[in-house]
């Protein structure tokens, strides 16, 4: 059956905005107009107003020798009993591959400043055991080893196998440089080695022996991480000056480098003002395609202070309250977006550098590591697939603004998409958002605006809210993916759905929900927590749906 259109009219679009403001300034007096109505939310996506091609590389990820996440997670060697591609765990390297990752970034974090990449060189057995940078975290559970790949690094995983790591499963790698403990030189060395041509220069041919003759092609290179933290207690100015030492010269060959800057701590615009600044006042901003922002999730009503452990809590056991600030943590993506972009401006009006959210996502106190040597490891519920899908939408929504970001981090370290240990794996409810979610990946994100009842809560005994329903709609060809996450814990919301611009002809809907927000998947009970596909009702032009509570919903529309 084909649906009649009706083009969005002005005053009624200006209507609808303006009932989106008031569920952020009002949420009562919404509540009380939507009470009268049905649907209580709506949804309008407008086709003809794109806002960018959404980078394959916002689906990023990141992989640091920190506790589980490389040995064991994802280096299990060749001659292990566990199934394996070149040393590469075999089951993950499949289910990474479904969800078509666009980037990795590799080796840290806080690590990268300490890490030598000639150590991950050479032939496997005879590479340098090297003392980690998080031998001495006091997070180690107590019954950890002491003497594992954890603590002392055997360098087994170097830069080729990374890279095969990144060409199996399709993504393209990122490399975090090493500023605070090795001279530039050693920088523009480790990208001669990745990618200088074939037998054109001596670490092209240690590539060869180590057994990759051709150009790994490797574009993205980080100068530094968290420089105004472990990466050195820069302040701006000074790192800005080791900026434009460390970039004056990097060898391009084929594959011209992206450099990305080490940006601020969440909000931290004083840090960014200063930065762009002085590469302004010195002439070096063109050198900058990236600007990397850090923003990691606690629970904000117990102390978000500089002593980060005052605002962690358990993954697993929350109260209504720790759930909700969690996701209001997380949902300040949006305005910290908008004001570093807002700050990048006073220097950079043109906007050649682009934001690179390179570690994101929810972080709790210690305790339900998937086992002791799984350092800031810690379970996944829907609570977190919900700030998962938030956040993914919030990227979408700002396309072209955020050219690249990575969840913290691939497997069994904070909001992981995998737990794996020996001959043990399983998906989290955040691989299946990132699943779902795949479908935006390259499409053309196009204007969504979402008006929903927010959700209220007690914050430390006073009235506080969290937003309703909100989403993000991206179109490839004649297929309109739209994602929606409903945050509230415990109510469904029924939203209508319009399309302005085209004409929906059919809608099928997949659907993460559990009855329990705390739900997860473990080892021993691996698909608690599964995608389903859900009936959705087209009316006339109108798709009416109801989201449960603390889901994350996919539907993909065909418009005409
Ligand atoms: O992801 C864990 C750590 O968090 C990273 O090493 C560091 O960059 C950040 O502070």
């Amino acid at each position: 059956m084909e649906n009649s259109h009706q083009p969005l009219n002005r005053r009624r679009f200006l209507g609808t905005a303006a009932a989106a403001a008031a569920c952020i300034a009002s949420p009562v007096a919404l509540v009380t107009r939507m009470a009268a109505q049905s649907p209580e939310s709506r949804v309008d996506i407008l086709l003809d107003e794109p806002v960018g091609a959404i980078a394959p590389e916002i689906y990023g990820h990141f992989v640091e020798h920190l506790g589980g996440v490389v040995y064991d997670g994802i280096w299990v060697g060749e001659n292990s009993p566990i199934p394996n591609v070149h040393g590469l765990r075999k089951p993950l390297l499949d289910a990474l591959k479904r969800i078509h990752p666009g980037m990795i970034r590799w080796p840290g974090g806080c690590f990268a400043d300490q890490y030598d990449w000639r150590d991950g060189t050479g032939p496997r057995d005879k590479r340098p055991k090297r003392t980690n940078f998080w031998a001495d975290s006091p997070d180690w559970p107590k019954d950890a080893r002491r003497d594992g790949p954890e603590r002392y690094d055997p360098n087994t995983f170097g830069t080729v196998e990374f890279a095969r790591f990144c060409k199996q499963v399709g993504a393209r790698p990122y490399f975090a440089a090493n500023l605070r403990s090795l001279p530039a030189q050693e920088f523009w060395r480790w990208v001669e080695y990745c990618n200088s041509p074939a037998n054109s220069t001596t670490l092209a041919g240690l590539r060869a022996a180590d057994g990759e003759p051709d150009p790994l092609g490797v574009r993205y290179w980080g100068v530094g991480n968290e420089s105004w933290g472990c990466g050195g207690n820069f302040d701006p100015e000074d790192y800005a000056s080791e900026f434009n030492r460390y970039t004056a010269w990097v060898p391009s060959y084929a594959t011209p480098p992206a450099l990305i800057g080490s940006g601020p701590n969440g909000g931290n615009q004083d840090w960014t003002r200063r930065f762009f600044g002085k590469l302004a006042k010195a002439g070096t901003l063109d050198r900058l395609w990236g600007w990397a922002m850090h923003n990691y999730s606690w629970n904000a009503s117990a102390g978000r202070t500089t002593d980060w452990n005052a605002g962690k809590r358990d993954a697993l056991k929350f109260d209504t309250e720790q759930y909700y600030e969690i996701l209001n943590a997380a949902d300040e993506m949006e305005s910290l977006i908008a004001a570093q972009w807002a700050v990048m401006a006073e220097s950079d009006p043109r906007h050649r550098a682009k934001l690179v959210v390179d570690e994101w996502g929810a972080w709790y106190a210690s305790g339900t590591e998937p086992f002791p040597e799984a350092l800031i490891g810690q379970q996944n519920t829907m609570r977190d697939a919900v700030l998962a899908g938030l956040t993914l939408d919030t990227f979408n929504r700002h396309a072209d603004k955020v050219a690249m970001a990575a969840i913290a981090q691939l497997v069994n370290c904070l909001q992981s998409l995998f737990l794996a240990h020996e001959d043990k794996f399983c998906l989290t409810p955040t691989y299946h958002v990132f699943d779902m979610y795949a479908a935006h990946r390259g499409a053309r994100s196009v204007r969504t605006l979402v008006a929903s009842p927010a959700n209220r809560y007690d914050r430390n005994g006073k009235p506080a809210t969290m937003r309703g329903l909100n989403g993000s709609a991206s179109v490839t060809g004649s297929q309109l993916t739209l994602t929606v996450t409903n945050p509230s814990i415990d109510q469904p919301r029924e939203a209508e759905i319009q399309v302005h611009g085209g004409t929906p002809r059919s809608v099928a809907g997949v659907v993460l929900a559990a009855t329990d927000p705390r739900a997860h998947n473990s080892f021993a009970d691996p698909r608690a927590v599964e995608p389903k596909t859900v009936a959705v009702t087209l009316k006339g032009s109108a798709i009416v749906h109801r989201f449960p509570p603390a889901s994350v919903t996919k539907l993909t529309i065909t418009v005409g």
